[in-house]
């Protein structure tokens, strides 16, 4: 899938040439070849030029560029289609009389990939990328893949290609039937297709002829039944499914006509506009902001070297993504058995990997004699770039920042992986606060695609482009925020565990949150992750919050009275929850019920029970106000940065949207109504932002 903005209207779509008989028909719609209506008029217009001429036997279709067609033109998703619609050109191709040969390099995705399996055999280059990703936009495949592509692979490998809407690669989709020949990266893909049309010698070839092969029944159904559990909460997979069920046992056009309707009632559907929302968002927010794109002085620093400091869990997992993406990594300690536990967790990492399967031993190994570990801050002269990941304490970082000022190369970038801490305090710990700036990654650093980059107030464009442009490089969401307590999602986040916190006084029990939170779609429910993540990181930043606390705000001290009972969450065995298995299975407690019920007692309140929707919508409006006043305060660039900060980092449902997407589809005075009565209700220190600000685009 794709978005089709960069397209030049100006230029034919398509453009054909002969060879041998062979109409070659070349989709030219830059910069992914998006099959746009310019795309499909032009394809119609090639295939009844291939009927009508008797000198030309077969035809070959590819794309121009580096890719055949990555997908359709999602922009296309929100407005009436215009015609012809992709199922007709794909009729087109199938009603010919002649053979067409699909081939294909770069990425065949999508409406690319529903095209491919129309034609009539597929050459695909090593390397191509295939895939129907279309239940990830909240809609099923609408142009006959939920009908052809099981015609070849069975609904036992089809079931989870379509309902997880994961790529594969161009060996897979041999095994699978999905195409004929696979070339080398380096053959003449276009005259291997055309001597594959040639040898065809006239035959037509159609899946669609074809007939689902017979499996074992329960299989199947095990297989749809794990399908639907992984897509609670997906229509698009229920969708799916029924399309997939439809293929083995109708004819043929009606099950097409079926899926086309499908398709067509999802396209619109609340889900897909919010996926197409977060689809576009994330792709919005990877680009600096347009004041910086012509700044000369905002090209970014080159990055060879990363000294990371401190080898804990951050440090380990930073490590091991630069590593990944090809870099040299310096990772200090400050002493020999901290460094040694942390180059033995980045080892069984990689052994893990191998042993896995994942990765061959000789990239394992190439990739860990990148890393230097070392005790000495000398060590980090080299680095081109410095991530501090020691523990979270102000002092502790200022001293060790004051360390690498000492030992940094000059022009080096300097980042700080701090989670709240004010990254000007740190900055200005050096000579050199123009060359700080944070990168806030998320745990697990080496899978988490998320990453903040922080903006201090002296931070140089060119700094925060490297930033950026690492964030790239190692496979990341780079999502530019402006320093401020927990920038853009622990700032979110903390506002909507505070609320989670204030509905335990009120009357809700934990559980009750946390099934509320998972009913909506969150991954797991506030206090379950709090006990996950452990409850004296929170409890440690309470207390050093303190002394700056107004009295007169509303706190909840029930966190605090569970960690001086020693209740640290998971890893104590307690915490929200009693952990009766030792770690897993979360069980509700009596004496935390206790610990609640007094702190209602104290504040005077008389416990009510608060229902589902309530909470949700409390937890919600508690999120989508501090977006609000984020936005406002310019921490967040882009209300839409919210969402994807929300979704990659903290579980927020991604057919929701995000809480700035569930702001927009709400009724605004309503909202705003609501939100004063929850004001009235969080007392003391609930800040009321202005939520018109999240429905600007
Ligand atoms: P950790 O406690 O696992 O690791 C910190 C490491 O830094 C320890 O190995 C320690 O020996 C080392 N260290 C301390 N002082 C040092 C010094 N002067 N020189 C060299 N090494 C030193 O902590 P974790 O969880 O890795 O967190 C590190 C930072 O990353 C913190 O600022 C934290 O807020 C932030 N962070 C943590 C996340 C998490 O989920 N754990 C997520 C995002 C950010």
């Amino acid at each position: 899938m794709t978005s089709d903005s960069d397209t030049d209207h100006t230029a034919p779509a398509i453009q054909t040439s002969r060879t041998d008989g062979v109409l070659v028909i070349e989709i030219c719609n830059p910069p992914v070849n998006a099959a746009s209506a310019a795309v499909r008029q032009g394809l119609v217009a090639a295939l009844q030029t291939l009927q009508a001429d008797a000198d030309l036997q077969a035809g070959v279709l590819m794309g121009a560029g580096n890719t055949f067609v990555a997908g359709s033109d999602l922009r296309e998703f929100g407005q009436p289609m215009q015609h012809p619609q992709l199922p007709a050109v794909i009729a087109a191709i199938e009603q010919c009389s002649k053979p067409v040969v699909a081939a294909l390099h770069g990425a065949a995705l999508g409406g690319g990939l529903e095209l491919a399996l129309g034609c009539d055999a597929r050459v695909a280059q090593a390397g191509t990328q295939l895939g129907l990703p279309e239940v990830t936009l909240g809609i099923i495949p609408g142009a006959g893949g939920t009908q052809r592509l099981p015609r070849r692979t069975g609904l036992l490998q089809a079931i989870p290609l379509i309902c997880r809407g994961e790529r594969f690669a161009a060996a897979q989709a041999l095994k699978l039937r999905l195409v004929d020949a696979v070339v080398d990266q380096d053959a003449d893909l276009r005259a291997h297709a055309i001597a594959h049309a040639l040898g065809l010698q006239g035959r037509k070839q159609r899946i669609r002829d074809e007939a689902v092969p017979a499996e074992d029944a329960a299989q199947i159904a095990a297989a749809e039944q794990a399908a639907l559990r992984a897509g609670k909460h997906q229509p698009a997979v229920v969708a799916a499914i029924a399309a997939l069920q439809d293929s083995a046992r109708l004819p043929f056009d009606e099950a097409l006509a079926r899926e086309r309707a499908a398709f067509e009632a999802l396209r619109l559907s609340p889900q897909a506009l919010a996926l197409r929302h977060l689809f576009f968002a994330e792709r919005e927010a990877t680009r600096p902001p347009a004041q910086w794109a012509k700044a000369p002085d905002a090209a970014p620093r080159a990055v060879q070297t990363v000294a990371v400091i401190g080898a804990g869990t951050m440090g380990t997992g930073i490590a091991i993504a630069a590593l990944g993406a090809g870099l040299q990594v310096v990772l200090l300690e400050q002493t020999p058995e901290a460094l040694d536990t942390g180059l033995q967790r980045i080892t069984s990492h990689y052994a893990g990997r191998v042993q896995a399967g994942k990765m061959g031993a000789a990239q394992a190994s190439a990739e860990q004699e990148r890393l230097h570990g070392s005790c000495h801050w000398p060590d980090i002269a080299r680095a081109d770039l410095v991530i501090e990941a020691v523990f979270e304490d102000l002092a502790v970082k200022q001293q060790v920042f004051r360390q690498i000022d000492q030992h940094a190369r000059a022009g080096a970038v300097l980042a700080t992986n701090t989670s709240y801490l004010d990254v000007d305090a740190i900055a200005r710990s050096t000579q050199r606060p123009q060359d700080v700036l944070g990168l806030h990654f998320f745990s697990p650093a080496n899978v988490m695609k998320l990453l903040e980059v922080v903006q201090g107030s002296d931070s140089t464009p060119d700094v925060l482009a490297t930033g950026l442009q690492l964030g790239r490089r190692l496979g990341k969401l780079p999502v530019l925020c402006r320093n401020a307590f927990g920038f853009i999602g622990n700032r979110i986040y903390n506002a909507y565990r505070r609320q989670c916190e204030f509905m335990l006084e009120d009357g809700a029990w934990p559980e009750d949150v946390d099934q509320a939170m998972q009913a909506f779609g969150m991954a797991m429910g506030p206090f379950a992750v709090a006990d996950l993540s452990g409850l004296d990181i929170a409890w440690r930043m309470r207390k050093a919050q303190a002394a700056t606390r107004d009295p007169r705000e509303r706190y909840v001290d029930i966190l605090d009275t569970l960690c001086e009972q020693g209740r640290l969450g998971r890893k104590s065995g307690a915490g929200y929850y009693t952990y009766a298995d030792g770690k897993h299975n979360p069980v509700s407690d009596d004496t935390v019920r206790a610990v609640i019920a007094d702190a209602s007692a104290r504040r005077g309140i008389a416990r009510k029970a608060i229902g589902p929707t309530t909470i949700q919508r409390r937890a919600l409006l508690a999120m989508a106000n501090e977006a609000a006043l984020l936005l406002a305060q310019g921490v967040a660039l882009r209300a839409s940065d919210i969402d994807v900060v929300l979704a990659h980092g903290y579980g927020f449902p991604r057919w929701e949207g995000g809480p700035v997407f569930w702001t927009r589809q709400q009724d605004l005075a309503t909202l705003t109504r609501e939100l004063q009565a929850l004001a009235q209700e969080c007392g003391h220190g609930f800040v009321v932002g202005d939520l018109s600000i999240l429905l600007q685009p």
